[in-house]
């Protein structure tokens, strides 16, 4: 779908995010230097409260630094704003929200066809295209449910369907596989890698969870101000990760 299918370079520099609120600052993350490689991929570990959802959420456009930039394949997001900056996000970048999103009034099968045709797809391969991906998160019979109608498990495989349907070159997922058993996430990790493979997206995923970050030839955690530091160990297939 997405021609250009390469992974995207992500570069922050000097990325600082506080939020105000009356007379009160949190600061947040200061001054973070932060790049991933096209087509890496990548885990943040971290306590709760840290400062990981607020990374991705600057690394996805969705919310602005407070000082730094974020240059995504060389362009500056902070320069783009309005519908620039929406058709940006919609053509290279993927988001598993930590809570999905989901459009309540549209069913799993119509969520998942959305960004396709936002972007101007047909209606046709919009239907196609979700299909086989709902199909591969194990939601074949529950392409007609609404969100309210799905188990929490189910949204989070409908956020994740809908991330992957424009195959992004940038996935960020907010722990993806929260709210679901160890079977049914080992089968989302694994499409996560399938992604990667065969599209060369690059990705960031935040997790409380071992087994996906392993799975990840990078790590890094997250400390105080956002602090990261990547540690070298052998995944499970034994390659170094740095
Ligand atoms: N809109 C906001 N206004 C004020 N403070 C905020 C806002 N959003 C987040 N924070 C604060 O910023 C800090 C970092 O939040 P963030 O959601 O990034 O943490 P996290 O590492 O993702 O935690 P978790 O693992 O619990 O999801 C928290 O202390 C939070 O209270
Ligand atoms: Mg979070």
């Amino acid at each position: 779908m997405n021609e250009s299918s390469k992974g995207a370079h992500v570069v922050a520099t000097n990325l600082s995010k506080s939020y105000t609120r009356g007379d009160n600052t949190v600061e947040v993350l200061s001054n973070i230097n932060f790049e991933l490689q096209p087509g890496q991929m990548a885990a943040i570990v971290g306590a709760s409260g840290i400062g990981k959802s607020t990374l991705l959420h600057l690394l996805g456009t969705l919310d602005a630094p407070t000082t730094g930039k974020i240059l995504i394949n060389g362009q500056d997001t902070s320069t783009m704003s309005g519908p620039v900056l929406s058709k940006f996000r919609n053509n290279n970048i993927g988001f598993v929200f930590q809570f999905h999103h989901l459009l309540s009034a549209l069913s799993a099968l119509e969520n998942v066809m959305l960004p396709i045709l936002v972007s101007r797809g047909s209606k046709e391969e919009a239907h196609d295209r979700a299909r086989a991906l709902l199909e591969k998160v194990g939601l074949k019979k529950r392409l007609a449910h609404r969100p309210s109608e799905l188990s929490g498990g189910e949204q989070q495989r409908v956020a994740l369907a809908r991330a992957m349907v424009l195959e992004p070159s940038l996935l960020l997922a907010d722990e993806p596989t929260g709210n679901l058993d160890a079977a049914t996430g080992q089968g989302i990790h694994e499409l996560l890698v399938e992604l990667n493979r065969e599209h060369g997206s690059t990705m960031l995923v935040v997790t409380h969870n071992r087994g996906l970050a392993e799975m990840m030839p990078f790590e890094f955690e997250m400390g105080d101000l956002g602090a990261l530091s990547s540690e070298s160990m052998p995944t499970k297939n034994g390659e170094l990760r740095a």
